[in-house]
């Protein structure tokens, strides 16, 4: 058999933690699935609950490669209390990490009932069921969109929250206050409340990795996908913004740090009593759009060829993370840079791509 050097299980791990198990909703998706490596990796159980609205079997078979086996797996919308309720019977978990959610903030603002019915409902079916079976941690996706375009860079998880400009971003503002209620009307719950910034790349195996329907609205998929040819050209939206080279900032994360984080939290929520915290989880450094670009043609010596268009709607000038509260309490520390990001992303695609 080939060795598969990104297969870190260490065996000591599971011994230690006595094989916690880990519902891990929307665990097919982006997040999710690189999460889901990284909980064997450390010792936990996780067993993925996912409706795959937007996640594809390419994934299932990604995961199974690099892990060696098929991870548990249901398939189940998670509005479907009825059902979830089977999943929790036969699974008795002892915590959740809930990313099964909608997310594209254009598309909520197209179908917002739909984005509310399932963002909203589906946190409320895991929280009751977790109160009915008795499990007290939650790890929830959230987002830097709480804070929409902030007064003081980088963001602190203090910092004044804005009125959310989409209602993807409201429902994540939302979820939150929910989970802010519920811990306060019964503090055995245990929740932290994980803000990511932008995750980008892919898993450095190139076997599993961000798979957007349709023409991507991020960046980075949208990068890849114009230097393997399937865009005529990546689209700059503004460059006349009040940053060094007039093009957005944003604070990029490698997907595999972000998932890292998962079980960062996990482990910190294990430590406490009660709790409800936010986490921003980002690099701590901005990059523009520009430089982003340019990066990605550099470390992957691939052209892409790019024109500058006007600003996109609603978007932020800049925004990157202060990160501190993560790296002392989780004692989390992101350990890839922006090249290895985009590295890891354009082997994902051109994996793809030949797929
Ligand atoms: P994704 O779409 O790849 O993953 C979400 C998964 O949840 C998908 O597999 C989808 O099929 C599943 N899902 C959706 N609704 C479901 C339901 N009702 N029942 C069961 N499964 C359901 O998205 P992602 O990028 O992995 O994001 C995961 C979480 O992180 C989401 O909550 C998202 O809002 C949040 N988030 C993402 C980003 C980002 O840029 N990717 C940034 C901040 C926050
Ligand atoms: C980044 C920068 C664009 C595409 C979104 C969500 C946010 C969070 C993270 C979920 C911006 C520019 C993009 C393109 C471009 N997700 N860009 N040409 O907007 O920071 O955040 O993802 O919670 O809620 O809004 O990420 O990747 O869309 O854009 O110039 O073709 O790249 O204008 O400056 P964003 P993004």
């Amino acid at each position: 058999m080939t060795k598969k050097p990104w297969v870190k299980v260490r065996a000591h791990s599971f011994i230690l933690r006595s094989m916690k198990k880990v519902l891990v909703t929307g665990g097919a998706g982006y997040i999710g699935s690189h999460t889901v490596i990284e909980l064997l990796n450390h010792g936990y159980i996780p067993v993925i609950v996912d409706d795959f609205s937007n996640s594809d079997k390419r994934v299932l078979k990604g995961l199974e490669e690099i892990l060696g086996f098929a991870p548990s797996l249901y398939r189940c919308d998670c509005t479907d209390k009825a059902v979830l309720k089977k999943v929790f019977e036969a699974e008795m978990p002892d915590a959740v990490i809930h990313f099964a959610a909608f997310k594209a903030v254009g598309e909520s603002t197209e179908q917002p009932v739909r984005y509310y019915r399932n963002n909203i409902d589906s946190l409320l079916c895991v929280l009751e069921l977790m109160q009915e079976f008795n499990v007290c941690e939650l790890v929830f996706s959230s987002s830097c969109t709480v804070y929409g375009q902030p007064e003081t860079l980088p963001v602190h998880e203090k910092c004044e929250q804005k009125p959310a400009t989409s209602p993807y971003g409201y429902t994540k503002q939302v979820c939150e206050r929910i989970l802010t209620d519920a811990t306060t009307a019964n503090p055995t719950l245990r929740c932290a409340l994980l803000r990511y910034f932008n995750p980008i790349g892919a898993h450095p195996s190139g076997l599993i990795g961000e798979l957007p329907y349709g023409v991507p609205n991020n960046l980075v998929p949208y990068i890849t996908q114009t230097a393997a040819g399937i865009r005529e050209k990546l689209i700059i939206h503004g460059n006349d913004y009040a940053t060094p080279d007039g093009t957005c900032i944003r604070d990029y994360i490698h997907v595999c740090d972000l998932a890292n984080a998962h079980v960062k939290a996990l482990e910190w929520l294990d430590t406490k009593v009660s709790a409800c915290e936010a986490f921003n989880l980002g690099q701590g450094m901005g990059n523009s759009v520009k430089e982003v670009v340019d990066t990605f043609v550099r470390v992957n010596a691939t052209p892409v060829k790019v024109e500058i268009g006007p600003r996109r709607a609603g978007d932020v000038e800049q925004v990157w993370a202060d990160a501190s509260k993560a790296s002392s309490l989780l004692q989390w520390k992101t350990e890839r840079s922006l090249a290895e990001s985009l590295k890891d992303a354009w082997k994902w695609q051109k994996q793809l791509s030949i797929g």
